[in-house]
């Protein structure tokens, strides 16, 4: 299969110094990218900035921005057989960035943000992606219905819900504990290593994969 993967946070500029961005460690999408790579597939990673190694076998597309990994998966999604968005991208960017420092010349200031485009949104309703689509979906409540919701608004094939109100899991940790989301199903998986849970997400991808042809 070819992979296409979505990781890591965006970062969108305030200034030439200064930026928003998440916590995304892109720990789960650089696990997924290297079980997929080792298992044989051919693997694009589309990453925001993180401190992670590049896994080996891996082909690179290094973004900033939301804009940035927009383009990139615009580029590239063609070529793939399956999508697989584990980014933390911003859903809003400073709507004017300044091209020099801001100085601090008033007591308060007022940053206006725009909307970010919805690239798991834009993958069937824009880019006419015909293969298997897989979203994340991070929530701090009603995990199933609000991931479910997110499935059938985005067209996708699976979601991978994970609970961020709960200590230890998800955002920066090397653990994680999420539920399968399937147009007919759920599936819950115990609380593991993002290593192991990203075998097992790739093993489900195979599977619909499979399931398609
Ligand atoms: O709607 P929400 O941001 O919760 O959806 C999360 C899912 O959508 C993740 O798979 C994330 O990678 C993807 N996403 C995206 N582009 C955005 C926002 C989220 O691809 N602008």
């Amino acid at each position: 299969m070819n992979l296409l993967i979505t990781a890591g946070p965006t970062r969108e500029a305030i200034d030439p110094v200064r930026y928003l961005t998440n916590r995304s460690s892109g720990k789960m999408g650089y696990a997924l990218a290297e079980v997929a790579a080792r298992h044989g597939h051919k693997v694009l990673l589309v990453s925001g900035p993180t401190s992670l190694d590049l896994p080996p076998g891996v082909d690179f597309l290094p973004v900033e921005s939301a804009a940035d990994m927009f383009d990139a998966v615009r580029n590239q999604i063609g070529k793939a057989d399956a999508a697989v968005f584990a980014a933390a991208v911003a859903d809003y960017r400073p709507a004017a960035p300044s091209a020099e420092k801001i100085k601090k010349t008033s007591e308060t200031m007022t940053l206006e943000l725009v909307r970010n485009p919805d690239i798991l949104g834009s993958a069937r309703a824009t880019f006419h992606f015909p293969g298997v689509l897989v979203g994340f979906a991070a929530e701090t409540d009603d995990l199933e219905a609000n991931a479910r919701a997110k499935l059938e608004k985005k067209g996708c094939d699976l979601v991978v819900a994970n609970d961020v109100s709960r200590p230890g899991i998800g955002f920066d940790s090397d653990h994680n504990e999420v539920l399968l989301v399937y147009p007919d199903r759920l599936e819950p998986l115990a609380r593991d290593t993002k290593d192991r849970l990203a075998h097992i997400i790739l093993d489900a991808i195979v599977e619909l994969h499979a399931s398609r042809a």
